[in-house]
């Protein structure tokens, strides 16, 4: 049996954070690491998805080209990557030339088949901005839970996939106008003829993980519709027909067909070019995509669909796609800045102590919450002072009463026994956990040798029988490095680093996971090093600061439309003493706006001043008087000094 493991292409349009990794990456490293100390033939593909939506808005942005974007975003995922420890076989990336190859010929083929077909359809276009909105670039307030900011393709606030036309209130995301609808063709991929055939295909995995069935069967209860797989984008996938040539693929229509053209890459590096079809075309490869819940619909549903009408290609055996990670109660948004970067959370602690935290808590059944004061906490009171404990006063025992030999022994008692058959069962215990990707129990049973191997040191004081008994300390010192060896065996697939600094340590003889049930010891040690410094309170409180004074993304900001705006009357407001009530004027349009600053400046001092306004506030109601927009500010010492314009300037003009 062959098995192909892949995790969802990260967007190339920022970086990774710890939510992306609990969810499709780091349960996939540990599976795959798992496979190959099993021995087995295993590839893991990966690689970035730098099409759609989500890399032009941020190249719009950030005032970049698609193509500056991907390529730093490319470089800086595959690093913190790297540095987290994933050991993908390859990755990719979604605009080389043998993706879009791919990608067109997969178009192509299920097109001549007849299951894409062009409908003219109405779509939402801005006047200002001059173009047809797809996706993100529309936004308005979601019909199911009526938040504000919902998105074209889905609502981030309650998770509801939309279509841009269900938005109430839609508007343009670039400019704020209200767009209108006009007519454009778009390809349509047949998705309702695969209705039955999914349902059945479905029906077989009955061992799959409830939240991904019940999610499926949700969809296919109300009915599959056909899906437009075009879009008028300018970066993309050119669609490969005559009549399509300024439209390109939609992204999720090509990012999956990114899994095959990472393999094929991966197989062309090795100088096999065909080695990619024994896995893709053969009907004995166990297809398993890692995924965050947020992509179940596009791997269980339309990937199969794809794949279905395209015929050939195996079909997923499994996808245990994870829930949602939280951070100190709260979604990670990389929109509103709300999270932690890989890259910034490596500059401060070690790979493993993350890949720990997050796998002892990993939202496999149910969202969980990070929370710095828990990894604080787990890192010292069980990385360090059980894991890491363990294994120093074992290794310094031994370099400090017998020169760095580790002495052996042939008879053991029930203590011994109970210990090592607790190694002896460990390769199966933990191997069919990790094979029913129940990571969190896995973990939990590696972490019980460690507890219990503390427990037998302490209960066999080698440091009174090295003086009773010498033997009897030999024998438990030759116990314990049994327990070192099999944990750095063990360990691997979940604290790869560590595992390796004590495979140094120990002068490791190569075992593979079944081996490890009867360890090999080394004759002799290295010099033993402390893995898991204990982490301060300070270094913490300093990490709870930061994401405190939340940075902001410029997504966040350039939601703010501020504008110029002139005063054209002001009186202190009815019954209050702080209250001004003013009328401003904004271009053509006159408001009323209330602003607490009664106290620092005179109803007639403020008529004709130019002053900045927050345009897009929702109106309110203060003190019983409405106000369209909120002028700014600022407060100091001196106490309230109105923001103005440094030269004379028009009302309405916008602030940049
Ligand atoms: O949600 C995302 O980040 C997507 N880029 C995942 C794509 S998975 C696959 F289909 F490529
Ligand atoms: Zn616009």
């Amino acid at each position: 049996m062959k098995i192909l493991v892949t995790s969802a292409l990260p967007y190339a349009n920022g970086d990774i954070h710890l939510g992306h990794l609990a969810g499709a990456y780091l349960p996939a490293d540990i599976y795959v690491r798992y496979q190959r100390l099993k021995g087995r033939d295993v590839v893991y593909i990966c690689g970035t998805d730098e099409h759609g939506v989500p890399v032009t808005i941020s190249a719009e942005r950030q005032k970049k080209t698609p193509r500056e974007i991907v390529d730093y975003y490319y470089q800086s995922i595959k690093k913190s990557f790297a540095a987290f420890g994933m050991t993908f076989d390859n990755f990719s990336r979604t605009t080389l030339p043998i993706h879009h190859r791919m990608a067109q010929e997969f178009f192509l083929k299920i097109y001549t088949k007849g299951n894409i077909y062009p409908q003219e359809v109405e779509q939402f276009y801005c006047p200002r901005c001059k173009r047809f909105l797809p996706d993100r670039y529309i936004i308005g307030i979601c019909p199911k839970c009526s938040a504000d900011g919902a998105r074209g393709d889905q609502c981030e606030t309650c998770g509801h996939w939309l279509e841009p036309s269900e938005l109430i209130d839609p508007r343009c995301l670039v400019c704020g106008e209200k767009p209108q609808k006009t007519r454009t063709k778009h390809w349509y991929f047949k998705l309702s003829e695969f209705q039955d055939k999914l349902a059945a295909w479905i029906e077989t995995k009955k061992d799959w993980k409830e939240t991904v069935l019940t999610f499926v069967k949700g969809w296919l209860r109300e009915g599959l519709e056909d899906r437009p797989i075009t879009r008028d984008l300018p970066w993309g996938v050119p669609v490969p027909l005559e009549e399509a040539r300024d439209k390109v693929l939609y992204v999720w229509f090509d990012a999956p067909i990114g899994y095959i053209s990472s393999t094929i890459e991966w197989a062309e590096k090795r100088g096999e070019p065909d080695l990619w079809k024994e896995y893709w075309f053969n009907k004995d490869t166990k297809l398993i995509h890692f995924i965050g819940k947020d992509n179940i619909v596009f791997h269980a549903l339309i990937w199969p669909a794809m794949l279905m009408a395209y015929g050939d290609y195996i079909l997923p055996a499994e996808i245990p796609a994870n829930q949602f990670l939280n951070l100190e109660g709260d979604k990670f948004s990389t929109s509103k800045g709300y999270a932690i970067w890989l890259p910034d959370f490596l500059e401060d602690f070690q790979a493993d102590s993350l890949r720990y935290v997050l796998t002892r808590n990993a939202p496999e059944a149910r969202d969980t919450d990070f929370t710095w004061r828990d990894f604080q906490a787990w890192h010292n009171n069980e990385l360090a002072d059980i894991l890491g404990n363990f294994i120093n006063r074992t290794l310094t025992f031994i370099s400090k009463y017998y020169s760095s030999s580790v002495p052996t022994a042939s008879a053991f008692t029930e203590t011994d026994n109970r210990i090592l058959n607790l190694l002896h069962n460990a390769p199966t215990t933990m191997g069919d956990k990790i094979e029913r990707f129940e990571f969190k129990n896995a973990l939990q049973e590696v972490m019980k040798i460690a507890q219990e191997a503390n427990r037998y040191f302490d209960h066999s004081e080698p440091w009174t029988t090295r003086k009773t008994n010498p033997l009897i300390c030999e024998r438990t010192m030759y116990v314990c490095m049994k327990i070192v060896t099999s944990l750095s065996v063990l360990l691997e697939p979940f604290l790869p680093f560590t595992a390796e600094k004590i495979k140094q340590m120990i002068n490791f003889i190569d075992q593979k996971w079944d081996d490890i049930s009867a360890p090999h010891v080394a004759p002799s040690i290295g010099k033993p090093e402390i893995l898991f410094q204990k982490i301060d309170d300070k270094t913490i409180d300093i990490q709870v600061e930061k994401l405190k004074k939340q940075e902001i993304a410029i997504e966040e900001f350039q939601k703010v439309i501020l504008k110029t705006a002139r005063i054209l009357e002001a009186h202190v407001a009815e019954g209050s003493r702080n209250l001004v009530q003013c009328t401003i004027e904004v271009g053509d349009e006159k408001r009323q706006i209330v602003a607490g600053i009664a106290k620092y400046y005179k109803p007639e001092e403020l008529v004709g001043k130019t002053i900045i306004i927050v345009d897009n506030l929702k109106p309110a109601k203060i003190r019983g008087v409405e106000s369209h927009g909120m002028l700014l500010a600022a407060e100091g010492k001196e106490g309230i000094v109105l923001l103005t314009t440094d030269k004379p300037m028009s009302s309405g003009a916008t602030i940049k």
